[in-house]
């Protein structure tokens, strides 16, 4: 099966995403052709910063692979889980690789293996330990390989919010190996689905039919439909990020269903509702929204309800056991305290129609409240 590359066009900073099957074993050479290594160059070091979890899957391969490309390789463990994400968890990474010994220095490569935790995690320490460290991502869910992988946003929590400490620090490069999916739980195989209808229902709606077109193998994970599901994730969220790094303008599309979704995961409990699962339930209300606003017809909309429902996402509180719907009230005012809202004024990601979407800064609490009810 090939394996598809696509760049992130970012100028001096731009870099290569490969998606694939069985690459892992090749990401040595990968790491010495993203840092533009010839065959003459010094040996370097690299740390690999793997998810306990994949660690005992996956690290042993990637491990090997480096040694073979002449990196010199340690590895160290993050804690899985969000609640690992933190500035604790952090510190101790940054004292571990500190006192590694030789020291690490400027040329040393960061690693980053696993999902969206450890690669926002990784990235950080990547940005900051010695002012900043080349890194690359091998992402072990779908979700980071779709989304958290690319784009260079790196961040832990604070107990004052979700990613409050963190860098811009772009990767060197992104290798996706989609034989890693195999082992993901199937909540968090759901949870990057999510992200690939928000992806394109804003941005491309080809990719809306082929996942109405291959539903049935992408539930089967099957390898090459994956291949093609990630590549055409990829692209556009590439896309997005080069055309705004920094989310002054268009990146912040990528917040389609977020708005809603994170009012109802902070209403209802992180541990008693998946990130995707509340992103469907927010994609769902912001498509009730733009179609009350006669901004997306009523087909548009029920196309985008079906293909969540088929992927066996909720579009309605009902589809959830033991989720308490909270009212429209409480998702009003905690929209208000979002970190994106600005000036108190809430602001939501509408489609204008199948595969485009706009930034409304417009929303009033009774657009939300009559959005919310067909959940
Ligand atoms: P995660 O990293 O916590 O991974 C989910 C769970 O799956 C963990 O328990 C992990 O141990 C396990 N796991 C990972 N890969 C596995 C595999 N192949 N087999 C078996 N188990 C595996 O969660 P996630 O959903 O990947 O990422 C969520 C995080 O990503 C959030 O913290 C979010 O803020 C962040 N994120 C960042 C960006 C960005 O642009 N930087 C974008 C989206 C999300
Ligand atoms: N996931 C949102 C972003 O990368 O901007």
């Amino acid at each position: 099966m090939t394996t598809q590359a696509i760049p992130v066009e970012l100028g001096a900073r731009r870099y290569d995403v490969h998606v694939g099957a069985n690459l892992l074993a090749g990401l040595g050479a990968f790491a010495r052709q993203a840092l533009d290594l010839g065959g003459d160059a010094p040996p370097r070091r690299a740390v690999v910063l793997a998810d306990a979890t994949v660690a005992p899957l996956y690290a042993q391969s990637v491990v090997a692979s480096l040694l073979e490309a002449d990196f010199a390789t340690r590895q160290l463990t993050v804690p899985a889980g969000e609640p690992n994400k933190t500035l604790t968890t952090y510190a101790s990474l940054m004292d571990g690789l500190l006192r590694l010994t030789p020291p690490i220095d400027r040329r040393t490569l960061i690693v980053a293996l696993g999902g969206g935790v450890t690669s926002d995690i990784a990235g950080f320490v990547a940005a900051t330990a010695l002012r900043g460290l080349d890194w690359l991502v091998c992402p072990t869910t779908l979700l980071a390989a779709v989304d958290a992988s690319v784009g260079g946003k790196t961040a832990v929590d604070h107990p004052a919010g979700k990613n409050l400490v963190g860098a811009f620090h772009q990767p060197r490069g992104v290798l996706i190996d989609v034989n890693t999916f195999a082992t993901l739980p199937h909540p968090q195989f759901v949870d990057g689905l999510a992200e690939c209808v928000k992806h394109a229902v804003i941005r491309d709606r080809a990719l809306l039919e082929f996942m109405e077109d291959h539903t049935a193998a992408i539930i089967q994970r099957d390898e090459e439909t994956l291949v093609e599901l990630v590549a055409r994730n990829v692209a556009i969220k590439a896309e997005i990020v080069a055309g705004d790094e920094r989310e002054a303008g268009d990146r912040a599309l990528l917040n389609f269903g977020h708005t809603i979704g994170h009012a109802v995961e902070t209403l209802v409990g992180y541990e008693r509702i998946g990130h995707g699962a509340a992103v469907s339930l927010g994609m769902t209300a912001a498509c009730e929204l733009a179609r009350s606003r006669g901004l997306l017809e009523r087909e548009a909309c029920q196309r985008v309800t079906k293909l969540l429902a088929t992927l066996g996402l909720p579009t309605k509180f009902d589809d959830l056991e033991n989720v308490p719907r909270p009212t429209t009230t409480d998702i009003w005012n905690v929209m208000q305290r979002d970190k994106k809202t600005q000036a108190g004024q809430v602001r939501m990601i509408l489609p204008v129609m199948l595969g485009a979407a706009a930034i409304f800064d417009d929303i009033t609490p009774d657009n939300v409240a009559r959005a919310v009810e067909v959940l």
